[in-house]
């Protein structure tokens, strides 16, 4: 039992190439989603890192005309630098290079071999290198290339140690159908089911040839494949330092372990659903462990209307877009271009339409409207919240309990484009509550009438800087800010924080500041 905790997972990113928007619309939206359990007091740990080993690497560093390692540091630290750019605020960063890892990926290896659930047997057949992964001719396109990388794959004959897959595959099905092992959206758990169906082949664990790679304890001719290698990182970051593993009881008695396993959500996007959904739980059924409760796996996303490539030279590198946009309306512009959980496509243009509709005209035209009415009409303090009745329309006190309600709602459903979607509707409403209220022409007739519906503007600000706050954590403190309540408002707790009237009447407030600059 893990009342107050929460696991969550990316991928490790494979370090091969320099990060890109792929990578951060992941770890995004895994940060987003961490934020939003700490708010709601649970003590996250929020996991990512970077893939190191295998021939991809090797070959990317050769390239390179460097040594893997050398190569590999840069790479890592790149992804490190990027992630702190983007506010990206993980627990910890895990590279399969470190010394406690790869002791601890031997280790896991022995515990599969005492089982009884790993064999010495030939393979022979296609290896798919950018995907590091052992393919069947029924998953190659009709010219018979890999369908994600549009190169045919290598045929390849070796030796490898292999797991048996097939003694786990029914326990794996019925966990999955009765989503004792959620996952989601339906579609990818239908077509997890439907592979399923099909017979599947055991998977190795370990290649010949492949150098660059953790030894297999026990053949030092075989190192780990990087694909076992890779997923063992989940498990791995629980051991304790420094340690020869000799049981699984090191890892059970790990007070972390304890408190955190197992994941309560790994994202991924939909091609590497196989090795999450089928390999990963059957290899922790053989280690008697339990299983993830949700994997979620969202969309592929072309730019452009074409797969993102560095040979196209269309890959969008993260720090460009902070360089143009600032943090936090990447990380806004990022997250809300279409469904998560669904396939898409990013249009640049875009972007400069978005984020002048939605924050620059939006959100941060709304915040310095306010602010400058209040600094104007009430001598900067939040004024006089008397009870009103607005016969035509609803006051945002009226509607609050329902936008909270469908945000909650659409979070809970890891639809995260959604919330911000309602939280940007909800700046709307507030612009027509201001053209149909007109507090401009207001004031000059019934001052507390205008009162009022300051009061109702400066507190739905206050309402918006909360909700924002997973994805737009700097804006909502710059809001707080200008509301003059920074240095209180945080401490809050989110049930509290969500009730209406938490802005005191008096309250100074701060000085304007331009939240988004038109671009
Ligand atoms: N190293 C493996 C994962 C091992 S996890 C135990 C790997 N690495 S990767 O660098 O290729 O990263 C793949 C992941 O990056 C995707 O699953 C997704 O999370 C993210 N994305 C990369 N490109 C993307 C898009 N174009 N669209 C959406 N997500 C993208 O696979």
């Amino acid at each position: 039992m893990k009342p107050n905790a929460f696991y969550l997972t990316t991928p490790i990113y494979y370090v091969n190439a320099q990060p890109h928007i792929g990578h951060a619309y992941t770890t995004l939206a895994a940060d987003a989603i961490a934020r939003w359990h700490r708010l709601q007091g649970q003590e996250v740990f929020f996991l990512t890192g970077t893939d190191e080993h295998g021939a991809k690497i090797a070959e990317a560093a050769q390239t390179a005309g460097q040594s893997p390692k050398l190569f590999c540091d840069q790479i890592a630290g790149q992804f490190q630098k990027t992630w702190q750019n983007l506010n990206i605020a993980h627990n910890y960063f895990i590279r399969t290079t470190d010394a406690k890892h790869q002791a601890g990926v031997q280790f896991f290896l022995k515990l599969l071999k005492e089982k009884g659930d790993l064999y010495e047997s030939d393979y022979q057949g296609l290896y798919c290198t950018p995907c590091e992964n052992f393919i069947t001719a029924k998953e190659l396109t009709a010219e018979g290339f890999c369908p994600y990388h549009q190169k045919k794959p290598n045929i390849i004959k070796e030796k490898n140690w292999f797991f048996k897959l097939s003694k786990y595959l029914k326990i794996v099905k019925k966990l999955i159908e009765t989503d004792k092992f959620k996952i989601e959206p339906l579609a990818r758990k239908k077509e997890i089911l439907g592979l399923l169906k099909q017979k599947l082949a055991d998977f190795s664990v370990s290649r010949p040839n492949v150098s660059w790679g953790v030894p297999l304890p026990w053949d030092k001719t075989q190192t780990i494949y990087v694909w076992v290698d890779a997923l063992l990182n989940y498990l791995t970051v629980f051991l304790p330092e420094d340690k020869i593993y000799k049981t699984c009881f090191q890892l059970k008695s790990a007070a972390w372990f304890k408190k955190f396993w197992p994941p309560d959500l790994q994202l991924m996007a939909k091609e590497i659903i196989k090795f999450h959904a089928i390999y990963w739980p059957a290899i922790l059924l053989s280690l008697d462990l339990p299983l993830p409760k949700k994997i979620f796996v969202h969309g592929f996303f072309s730019i452009n209307g074409q797969k993102m490539s560095k040979s196209l030279g269309n890959v969008i590198n993260p720090t460009e877009m902070t360089d143009k946009f600032g943090l936090d309306a990447t990380r806004y512009l990022i997250l809300s271009q279409f469904t998560f959980g669904n396939d898409g496509d990013i249009k640049e243009n875009n972007f400069v339409e978005k984020y002048n509709a939605d924050l620059a005209n939006g959100l941060g035209n709304l915040t310095a409207r306010v602010i400058t009415m209040t600094e104007k009409y009430f001598n900067s303090k939040a004024p006089q919240d008397q009870p009103s009745k607005s016969a035509n329309q609803k006051t945002p006190e009226q509607i609050i309990t329902q936008v909270w309600l469908d945000y909650k709602t659409a979070f809970n459903n890891l639809a995260l484009d959604q919330c911000l979607k309602i939280i940007i509707d909800f700046t709307q409403k507030l612009d027509q509550y201001i053209q149909k209220t007109e507090p401009y022409k207001l004031i000059k007739q019934n001052r507390q009438k205008t009162a009022k519906v300051l009061y109702n503007l400066l507190e739905s600000l206050r309402h918006i800087a909360w909700q924002i706050m997973p994805f737009m954590p700097n804006t909502a403190n710059k809001i707080f800010e200008q509301l003059g309540i920074l240095n209180s408002e945080p401490n809050k707790l989110l049930s509290e924080a969500q009730k209406w009237g938490g802005l005191q009447v008096g309250q100074k407030i701060g000085k304007k500041e331009i939240l988004f600059q038109r671009i």
